[in-house]
């Protein structure tokens, strides 16, 4: 069986996807796939050619961010009459919408954040909201282009300024405490880990915590309330058949235990449809507490596609 592994891309988690690309070509080789793997790059054509000539029974979608998270790639895939792994059309494009999936959260019973959309020339002019907030590009992942503007911060006017993401912008209130996560499987939460981040450049679980060796530590089980674990392992659940989601998914949220007594306040952040797979990701992570291989998932994950 063949199995095209299509990674890179031209969203600024290439890099990322290079690396989940390579591990996953080549945990696919030791369970005995053919593997060609496809470095989908700035020329769609050449890249279509690429996925033609391998002729793959399945295609292992391992791209990151724009383009290849959102929707577009799977709509190409879709034309092309190929077999493809994790999210379809409609739930990527969904899930990588900050603002469509909030609503779709709310409208499942998930606790979101306290945030709105707004356009540079409003962030220019004035907080939209009390600080601490975030500001997020509303179709990114690995948290690039997100900051924090802290009471007495002067970001705001050149975070308006230099916005690289669109005209608009998700603000979303700055929640304190910690970042959990929860991998999700063939509808079935697998544990929950808790993100601790030891950033260079920030406090906050950035692009270098994610990707630098000893930019964070993970925690799993997370060693948290119990009522919020099974909350969070609920949540994803929830989050990833509210979005339409399959195969393999990832929802982040952040837990607020600093206000003394009670369990605390779990709110969703968001779902992550094609989850980094390099070796220090959390979904591969998670899936060998759980007993499952990294070369099982991604056998698994192929599988799925096929079934
Ligand atoms: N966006 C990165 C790859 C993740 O969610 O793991
Ligand atoms: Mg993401």
């Amino acid at each position: 069986m063949t199995v095209a592994v299509l990674h890179g891309g031209i969203s600024s988690e290439r890099s990322v996807s290079l690396s989940s690309g390579n591990a996953i070509a080549k945990a696919l080789r030791e369970v005995g796939y053919h593997v060609v793997p496809v470095d989908a790059g700035p020329d769609l054509v050449t890249t279509i050619h690429a996925l033609r000539d391998a002729k793959p029974d399945v295609v292992f979608n391992a791209l990151h961010g724009p383009l290849g998270e959102d929707g577009a790639i799977q709509g190409v895939l879709e034309w092309l009459g190929l077999t493809y792994t994790h999210c379809d059309i409609r739930a990527s494009a969904l899930a990588m919408d900050k603002e469509a999936s909030r609503r779709i959260f709310a409208a499942a019973g998930l606790p979101i954040a306290q945030g709105m959309v707004v356009d540079m020339a409003q962030l220019a002019e004035a907080h939209p909201l009390p600080t601490p907030y975030v500001v997020k590009p509303i179709a990114e992942g690995s948290s690039v282009g997100v900051e924090i503007v802290r009471p007495g911060s002067n970001k705001r006017a050149s975070i308006a300024a230099n916005w690289a993401f669109g005209t608009h912008a998700l603000v979303e209130e700055f929640i304190p405490g910690r970042e959990l996560t929860v991998g999700v499987l063939g509808e079935r939460a697998l544990t929950v880990t808790d993100i601790v981040a030891a950033s260079k450049t920030g406090d906050f679980y950035d692009f270098d915590a994610k990707y630098s060796a000893g930019g964070s530590t993970h925690h799993l089980p997370a060693d948290i309330h119990p009522e919020i674990f099974q909350q969070a392992l609920a949540y994803a659940e929830v989050a990833h058949r509210a979005l339409g989601c399959r195969g393999a998914t990832r929802t982040d949220f952040r837990y607020d235990d600093t206000q003394g007594d009670g369990p605390g306040r779990l709110t969703i952040l968001e779902v992550n449809t094609q989850p980094g797979m390099t070796p220090t990701s959390l979904l591969p992570e998670q899936a060998a507490y759980c007993g499952i291989s990294y070369p099982a998932l991604c056998d698994w994950i192929v599988q799925e596609a096929l079934a």
